[in-house]
């Protein structure tokens, strides 16, 4: 069976309504001119911009997800927006964990498993990000973080995407050698087996400067299950460019 890619844009704090619209717009018709067999193509706008998005890409056949979720599906939590609500407007993903909330928002492996375990529950799929940093790479203790990432984080039983990010990769135009990508990501496919039963829309995603020029060689990686891709997405070309070097693998 060939395998699916996913290849997942993370807006992070971009997107005006006329800029979402724009970009959406664009993407779609990118695909409609040329549809990509074997990729999955997911937008992650900010809140504000989901509805917009969603309206924009209707029927597109690209995917809309959240950057983020509260770990509870309702209550007294003012500021906060919970799975279920991101289920309700139609999106189909929600990345949990992205390194910039470990760090800003100073959000623990437990904090990050129980978003994870609510975005399951209200009926969509997390992103679970996980990276080591340059000091944490530079002293070799990148697998034992990862590691420790994988068991605290991650539900057991569960289908999920696993997005490897290296902190020092995410928005710097720095990569990983593709060696280093390819010990990271057999990591974590082989600890994912341990954690019981993952159907096949279980992936795992590499992230951190992705760009058209090393999509191509970084996805063709065994175990890299597509991107996650932060900078290169807030333009629909050299977004459509990176889904196109899934698709010609
Ligand atoms: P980048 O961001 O592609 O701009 O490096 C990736 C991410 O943070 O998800």
């Amino acid at each position: 069976m060939t395998k699916k890619f996913l290849i997942a844009g993370n807006w992070k704090m971009h997107g005006t309504l006329a800029f979402t619209e724009t970009l959406c717009s664009e993407v779609a018709a990118l695909l409609k001119k040329e549809p990509l067999k074997q990729v999955d193509l997911l937008v992650c706008p900010p809140f504000t911009a989901l509805s917009g998005a969603l309206k924009t890409l209707q029927k597109s056949g690209v995917l809309v997800g959240g950057q983020d979720c509260h770990h509870e599906p309702h209550g007294a939590y003012t500021g906060n927006i919970s799975p279920v609500m991101l289920k309700d407007l139609g999106c189909t993903h929600v990345i949990v964990g992205h390194s910039e909330r470990r760090q800003y928002e100073r959000e623990s492996n437990a904090l990050v498993k129980e978003k994870a375990e609510a975005a399951l529950a209200a009926g969509l799929i997390p992103i679970i990000c996980i990276g080591e940093t340059l000091e944490e790479r530079e002293t070799s203790q990148t697998l034992a973080v990862i590691e420790r990432q994988l068991e605290g984080s991650v539900p057991r039983d569960a289908t999920v995407v696993i997005a490897y990010e290296p902190v020092w990769a995410i928005g710097t135009g720095r990569v990983p050698t593709i060696d280093q990508v390819t010990e990271v990501h057999a990591a974590i496919a082989k600890k994912q087996k341990s954690f019981g039963s993952v159907s096949g829309t279980a992936k795992i995603l590499y992230g951190g400067s992705v760009k058209p020029s090393n999509a191509a060689a970084l996805l063709n990686v065994p175990h890299v299950d597509g991107a996650l891709v932060g900078g290169a997405s807030l333009e629909a070309a050299s977004f459509f460019a990176i889904a196109k070097a899934a698709a010609g693998l």
